[in-house]
């Protein structure tokens, strides 16, 4: 295990020695010529902070609360498939380390582990969903993860198709057990008509997943302000700016730059997360500097569940080491007094 400072930029290099070649693929390609999933990144670190000072920082409070529910953390784990071909434990080990943290795990509807499994690591956790064309096949995997405790459901709008992805490599889907994805649906849900994704998600599908398991929606993959504001009027508790880590509309906007109109656009009608190229404190700083409630975490976890829960804890610790110490030395005291830290004051600014 690599420890210390260096631990979250070893993360990569650390899965990339120790996954199959396919699975390490899966996890960091982008769609396309991943124009997108590079830039991710470079759009946090291009941003420029204007820090306070003489402020009291003696105890810097990192947590931030999220659909009424505090986290310790300003940071959850955002929803990823093939968790259990990083490492066995996959989905337990996220939900263990994740709760010992005091954050949140969006679960994958894809999961390799039963909700009620990871229901009872006491872990807070929202249920990710994709529709499908005939909406009533995804009821009894709802119904699974409200009985679950699922707090939220997080609806995934940019994912009409799966993007093409170009593997150099033999693709994961040849190489990993199928046993691995999907344990959540019932048996055969896939082969029936209307399985596939839906292509006609509408505001009205927001409405319908709300009165369907009676939880808060959260609309994942907004990237617009006109759209962020359709959502809001439909229901939505939150909207997510997210392009799914470069791995669908290649080429489109990075989440650094979309998510000032997004939180603009929205007030405080709503709650706004993102994801996207979010690597280390500062980058944390930056999104919540932006107008970011809350931030998620993709690849970066995923990396870390190399080394199964101990890998995964040890992210967060280190996450939360250079959070405080980001916040500290920009003169803010809690993670909402980063709001507004990317803007210059002007002259007469208080
Ligand atoms: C391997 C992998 C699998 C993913 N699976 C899902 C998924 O099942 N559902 C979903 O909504 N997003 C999925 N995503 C997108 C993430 O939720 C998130 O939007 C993205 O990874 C954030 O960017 P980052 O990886 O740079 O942090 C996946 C991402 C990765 C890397």
């Amino acid at each position: 295990m690599i420890s210390g400072e260096r631990l979250l930029a070893g993360l990569e290099g650390r899965a990339r020695e120790k996954l199959p070649p396919a699975v390490f693929d899966y996890l960091v390609l982008g769609a396309g010529e991943s124009v997108s999933a590079a830039e991710a990144v470079e759009a946090w670190t291009a941003l420029r902070f204007h820090p306070h000072v003489l402020r009291d920082v003696t105890d810097p409070d990192p947590s931030v609360t999220v659909l009424g529910h505090r986290l310790d953390v300003p940071w959850g784990i955002a929803p990823t498939t093939l968790q259990r071909a990083v490492h066995p434990d996959g989905e337990l080990a996220m939900a263990r380390a994740t709760a010992a943290a005091g954050s949140l795990m969006v679960v994958s509807s894809n999961a390799g582990t039963p909700f009620a499994d990871i229901g009872a690591t006491g872990v807070h956790w929202w249920l990710q969903a994709y529709l499908p064309s005939d909406r009533t096949l995804a009821q009894p995997m709802l119904a699974r993860a409200v009985e679950a405790g699922a707090r939220a459901v997080v609806l995934t709008v940019d994912t009409p198709v799966v993007a093409t992805r170009y593997a150099a490599g033999q693709s994961v889907w040849d190489t990993v057990d199928p046993a691995l994805v999907r344990v959540n649906f019932d048996p055969g849900h896939d082969d029936q008509p209307g399985a596939e994704k839906a292509l006609d998600l509408g505001p009205h599908d927001i409405g319908w997943l709300a009165e369907t398991t009676g939880l808060p929606v959260v609309v994942k993959g907004v990237l617009r302000p006109d759209d962020a504001r359709r959502c809001v009027q439909a229901g939505a508790a939150a909207v997510w700016v997210s392009n799914h880590g470069g791995r669908q509309l290649d080429r489109v906007v990075a989440t650094a730059d979309a998510l000032p109109g997004v939180r603009a656009a929205v007030g405080e009608a709503a709650q706004v997360y993102v994801d996207g190229g979010l690597r280390d404190g500062h980058d944390l700083l930056a999104a919540l500097a932006l107008g970011a409630d809350a931030v998620f975490l993709g690849r970066l976890p995923l990396f870390a569940l190399v080394d199964g829960g101990a890998g995964v804890a040890a992210m967060h610790a280190e996450l939360l080491l250079q959070t405080r110490e980001a916040l500290r030395l920009a003169g803010c005291g809690s993670a909402s007094d980063a709001r507004g830290l990317t803007r210059a004051p002007g002259a007469n600014a208080l």
